[in-house]
């Protein structure tokens, strides 16, 4: 195949000089046209560079600095930011599955920070949760085998108690595993060229320019949200397609809001993989719902030749809006699935929709690459056998109101809210469990668990919707409703340092709606 990764720069990032396969150095705002927040911009999507470290004996090693910087989002004014190598967002980290990984990452920040690679299974010790703090000036460098198939999967702040503001700022980004199996499928594979990442965050604004980041009551209950998008840190950025077939993957990196993503002309997709890798068929459906933490792979037609507008519905929780109309109510958020004619259904009917986004301007290229077949298969998933699992483990989350919720207790699982000091559950290693996360609040929460991807075993008892297929590691779990999922602990054990298991919206994490497992021989 061609590797056309040495024309992104020139024609994806409108001229800047991004360093591929070594240390990006380019800030990731450009100052060339900014985009003004009202007006349709018409500026260039933004491909994070692609960074696959060095090769020091066998190693691939990659050095990440946070750092404070200046972005441009909207005309006239400048946003302070944390990125990674750059003053907003990161590189896109390229690994293989087999090979191992030495993360150098140290900081230039005021605060300290972490950095969390969700997703990975990998040893307690190299997670980048809040017991791995880099402290203002120092490095952290962990190193691990990169275990996971292919898939998109990123890193972000687990800074304890700032998750929120440090993600909010911009510490997050991408990393693409690639594996032999999926990299031997006809599939679009040109990074930055039919193979693009989307970052989608939701952003509010001061007006000095500077992110409108608030831990006031509301917006640690609802999560905090923006009224504009950033895709990549651009708003309503614009596509260039050059191929018939396009692949796009999807991230949800916002705080709290959740989306619907579709194209304004209802054209059908491929939905190929999920979290943590390709389905074992694509799906095809004209929708995609994802909560904070959460990936697709979609792969989209577009040899017709139309330009087309990705869109992203903003759905708010039915049993929040009906708590603030006074009513405790649940009406309609468990009846899921079905209302779509099938397409997507498992949490339609759980949610309103309420602010609609542009996500991207697609315009076909006048030359373009023909369409590759989609192959009708893309991996063999090991069968789900929850005989196999040894018990089950129950996981209540709870949102306190009033007096309890200022008190701190708000946000909680099982009745506790996140402790550093305290082993909130120990797993034998090498043994299969069911979790099974109930949620007693008005509210869905995104339910992720470190160290694993799982498999969706059922909601309420009823079989996962098409999108719940494939590896998890990030589950929304509707108000009132019970999912269990099938995990399997494997390797690393550590008899003191925990993984976590939270809510990814992150005030609520942020807020004490975490706990903490061991993973002991
Ligand atoms: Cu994406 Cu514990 O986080
Ligand atoms: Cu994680
Ligand atoms: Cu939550």
């Amino acid at each position: 195949m061609v590797n056309r990764r040495s024309v992104i720069g020139a024609a994806v990032l409108g001229g800047g000089v991004i360093a591929i396969g070594g240390m990006a150095t380019r800030q990731f705002i450009g100052g060339q046209g900014a985009a003004s927040v009202r007006a349709t911009s018409g500026r260039s999507l933004l491909i994070p560079p692609l960074y696959s470290g060095e090769r020091e004996n066998g190693i691939r090693v990659f050095d990440l600095k946070l750092q404070r910087g200046v972005s441009q989002f909207l005309e006239g004014v400048q946003t302070p930011t944390i990125g990674i190598n750059q003053s907003y967002l990161g590189p896109t980290l390229e690994m293989y599955a087999g090979e191992t990984v030495r993360m150098n990452v140290s900081s230039d920040l005021s605060e300290t920070a972490t950095v969390h690679w969700h997703g990975f299974h990998l040893p307690a010790r190299a997670d980048g949760g809040p017991h791995q703090p880099i402290a203002p000036g120092s490095t952290w460098s962990p190193s691990f085998v990169v275990k996971q198939r292919a898939s998109m999967f990123w890193y972000h702040s687990h800074a304890h108690r700032r998750s929120g503001p440090q993600v909010y700022q911009g510490l997050a980004g991408a990393i693409y595993v690639r594996d032999d199996e999926s990299e031997r499928l006809d599939l679009p594979n040109d990074y930055g060229v039919d193979d693009i990442p989307l970052i989608v965050q939701d952003r509010a604004f001061n007006r000095d320019g500077s992110f409108a980041y608030s831990t006031s009551m509301r917006d640690v209950m609802m999560g905090m949200m923006g009224d504009t998008l950033l895709v990549n840190g651009i708003v309503d950025p614009v596509f260039e397609a050059r191929s018939d077939l396009l692949r796009i993957r999807l991230l949800n990196g916002s705080n709290a809001r959740f989306y619907r993503f579709g194209f304004d002309d209802g054209r059908p997709f491929m939905q190929i993989g999920s979290d943590g890798g390709l389905f074992e068929q694509p799906y095809r459906t004209n929708n995609v719902v994802l909560a904070p933490g959460e990936r697709a792979q979609i792969v989209v037609d577009l040899s017709d030749g139309r330009p087309t507008i990705l869109r992203a519905d903003s759905l708010e929780t039915m049993g929040m809006m009906g708590m603030m109309g006074g009513g405790m109510g649940n009406r309609g958020m468990r009846d899921s699935g079905d209302r779509m004619g099938g397409s997507g259904g498992r949490r339609e009917g759980m949610m309103d929709e309420r602010r609609r986004f542009t996500v991207l301007n697609i315009r076909p290229a006048a030359q373009r690459r023909q369409a590759i077949v989609m192959p009708s298969r893309l991996i063999a998933l090991a069968p789900v056998e929850p005989e196999t699992a040894i018990k089950t483990r129950r996981f209540m989350l709870q949102m306190g109101m009033g007096m309890n919720m200022m008190r701190g207790g708000g946000f909680t699982i099982n009745g506790k809210s996140m402790d550093m000091q305290r082993i909130d559950e120990t797993v034998k290693v090498n043994t299969t469990e069911i979790w099974q996360i109930e949620n007693a609040s008005m509210m869905a929460h995104p339910f992720h668990i470190h160290d694993v991807q799982f498999r969706v075993l059922d909601r309420d008892g009823r079989q996962p919707g098409p999108q719940d297929r494939g590896l998890k590691d990030t589950v929304v779990v509707a108000p009132r409703e019970v999912v269990r999922v099938l995990l399997r602990f494997e390797e690393y054990t550590d008899s003191e340092l925990p993984y976590m298991y939270h809510c990814h919206i992150l005030e609520h994490e942020d807020a004490g709606m975490m706990g903490q497992f061991l993973v002991k021989a």
